[in-house]
């Protein structure tokens, strides 16, 4: 017996759909951080925190759509929203409603946005505020930092997890246009003078890959004022943190005000989408001149902007959240989680530690950490052990491990919704303490 094969044993309807994956879809997936070896589970249906595959197992799910369901599956105001809207049409081809107010919305919520722009997905979001940042300054050049995700468009796939260290595709002039920093003032300093054509920074708000790695406290605000300084366009990536981390995301809680903000996930309630947001200089960019004015706009279609049911959804949703009781729940819930996670590591003698801001957890295993039985914020910990990060056998064996104990996880880690309760947090530290077992016994820890 091992952990592969009771996985293997108990997803039989799982292999057989992978196996048939593999004759239409490239490595069997549609996302690259669904793969997963011996292949990855098959979902069927969910609801609340939980979700159920195609064998009949149940889960409590930690992906929550990937970080867009900050109230769980199925959430009721949610649902009832984009089934009215469904049956009135999914696509008028004309201006709607539904579109203002979601914009409304966001405008209300998010505290540096005047003006916002609805985009299908983060990656065209992330790839808009560029253009805008570009076509505002006139400057091409982008900092962007190490490792930090911004999508998988060509001028933010250097330094990227989904990318090789020369992201292949990606024309070479395209990546001498972006120079790669690390979270430190005088780096980007010189970065800035050496080029001499930076008209944008970038930054995912919380660190790189949703605050695995963290952006060292005062790094943003000193970011303000630097970009502010020079007119260079400082851009926060909150297509993860915004609305989770608070419902003015990230800059809320820190009091930063971006030039622009790239949003997605939570701002359409678990349908597609995605917004830039900014300021009112730079969005107008996006406008049609005046009769008789030269044209320079920038140009913006997209066939599911803003359409129908995701506005629908993405309305209910914010309106929901929009106090900051949802956000402290699934904050909560993931105190909790990590508490939890590290007094099973204390109890069994296992280094390493779990780790998170706002509603997430990340996992980190091995080394010389020895964690006390108590949740972590990750700029309390050692950088470069983070920086480190575990073994890919071994996140591999702990997923499946997981997975045989009713828990799935997003990569080493994952987020938690306001619907997670004391019961899914029990299952999951027991499961975690049965996987943790099942690791050391197969040598992996
Ligand atoms: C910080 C960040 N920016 C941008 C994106 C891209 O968003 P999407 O997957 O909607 O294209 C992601 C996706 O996870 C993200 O985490």
């Amino acid at each position: 017996m091992s952990i592969e094969h009771d996985y293997v044993a108990a997803h039989p309807g799982s292999e057989r759909l992978y196996k048939r994956a593999g004759q239409v879809l490239p490595s069997g997936v549609t996302h690259d951080s669904r793969f997963m070896r011996p292949f990855p589970i098959y979902a069927d249906h969910a609801d609340g925190s939980r979700k159920w595959d195609v064998d009949g197992l149940e889960y409590v799910d930690y992906v929550m759509g990937h970080g867009a369901l900050l109230l769980g599956h199925n959430y009721p105001v949610v649902t009832e929203a984009a089934q009215a809207q469904l049956a009135k049409g999914t696509h008028y081809g004309a201006s709607q409603e539904k579109e203002i107010e979601w914009a409304e919305e966001v405008v209300r919520l998010v505290p540096s946005a005047e003006v916002v722009r609805f985009t299908s997905s983060g990656t065209e979001a992330t790839l808009m505020a560029l253009r805008l940042a570009r076509a505002h300054t006139g400057r091409p050049g982008l900092i962007k930092f190490d490792r930090h995700f911004h999508g998988w468009h060509d001028y933010v796939a250097a330094s990227s997890k989904y990318a090789g260290a020369i992201p292949a595709g990606v024309p070479r002039s395209t990546l001498e246009s972006v120079a790669v920093v690390p979270l430190d003032m005088n780096a980007v300093r010189q970065a800035v003078e050496e080029r001499g054509d930076v008209g944008a920074i970038i930054v995912e708000s919380a660190g790189a890959s949703s605050g695995t790695l963290p952006v060292p406290r005062g790094f943003l605000q000193e970011l303000e004022v630097f970009t502010r300084e020079r007119e260079i366009v400082f851009i926060m990536d909150e297509v993860v943190t915004g609305f989770r981390w608070a419902p003015g995301g990230v800059q809320e809680v820190e009091g930063v005000r971006p030039d622009l903000t790239t949003l997605a996930k939570i701002l359409a309630g678990g349908f597609p989408g995605g917004a830039v947001a900014g300021r009112r200089e730079i969005m107008e960019r996006l406008e049609f001149p005046q009769p008789g004015q030269k044209a320079n706009k920038v140009g913006h279609p997209g066939t599911f902007n803003a359409n129908p049911l995701s506005a629908a959804a993405g309305v209910a949703c914010l309106r929901k959240i929009a106090s900051g009781v949802h956000q402290q729940r699934a904050i909560e819930a993931a105190r909790q989680l990590r508490a939890g996670m590290n007094a099973a590591l204390c109890r069994l003698g296992i280094p390493g530690v779990v780790y998170g801001q706002a509603s997430e957890f990340r996992i980190r295993l091995g080394g010389s950490f020895s964690p006390e039985p108590a949740d972590y914020d990750p700029h309390d910990l050692p950088w470069d052990y983070l920086a480190e990060g575990n073994a890919p056998e071994t996140d591999r064996l702990l997923h499946l491990a997981m997975a045989n104990g009713g828990v799935h996880l997003f990569g080493a880690g994952g987020m938690t919704s306001s619907v997670h309760a004391a019961n899914d947090i029990d299952q999951t530290v027991e499961a975690w303490g049965r996987a943790l077992q099942a690791l050391r016994s197969e040598g992996a820890l």
